[in-house]
């Protein structure tokens, strides 16, 4: 079952980051947020306002070299993961991924190992490009299990 939350015209990159703060008010722990786009769609911008909900003034930067990155406090744990160069779950497993403690995950590039998403409930966030400043924003959620 497909639930669509959000589908809405974004005018520049703070509006995107206003979005995914927004929307994080909805996710708990062991939340998998998958986030698809073409390269420059605004995959970061927009997760950089889900970080930012939990974690204030945390530094978010694409992970693509280190594929996993996370971002905590106290309170909470977020795993940022950049799915560009995977292409499996098993991919991802050897990315230390099961060695990761409770904690939010959000995907970059989940198209890439949606493999990973078939048994799960998760979010689905796609972006895609309108012009120079505008990106088409649309948010899912997404039940596979019972
Ligand atoms: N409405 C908008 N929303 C988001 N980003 C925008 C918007 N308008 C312009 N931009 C610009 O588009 C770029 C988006 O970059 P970002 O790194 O978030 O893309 P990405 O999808 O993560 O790319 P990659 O696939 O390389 O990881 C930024 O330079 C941002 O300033
Ligand atoms: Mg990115």
């Amino acid at each position: 079952m497909e639930y669509k939350l959000i589908d809405v015209v974004s005018n520049s990159s703070s509006e995107t980051k206003k979005i995914g703060f927004n929307f994080a008010q909805l996710l708990n722990k062991n939340d998998y947020v998958a986030i698809n786009g073409d390269l420059g769609s605004g995959k970061t911008v927009l997760l950089s306002g889900i970080v930012d909900y939990f974690i204030t003034d945390a530094i978010v930067t694409s992970p693509t070299y280190s594929i996993l990155n996370y971002y905590s406090n106290d309170k909470n744990t977020i795993y940022h993961i950049d799915a560009y160069r995977l292409s499996s779950y098993e991919d991802l497993l050897s990315c230390g991924v099961s060695d990761c403690d409770e904690g939010i995950f959000l995907i970059e590039w989940a198209e890439n190992i949606s493999d990973f998403f078939l048994k799960k409930n998760y979010y689905e966030i796609d972006l895609s490009y309108v012009s120079k400043n505008k990106r088409k924003i649309v948010i899912k959620k997404i039940k596979n299990e019972q």
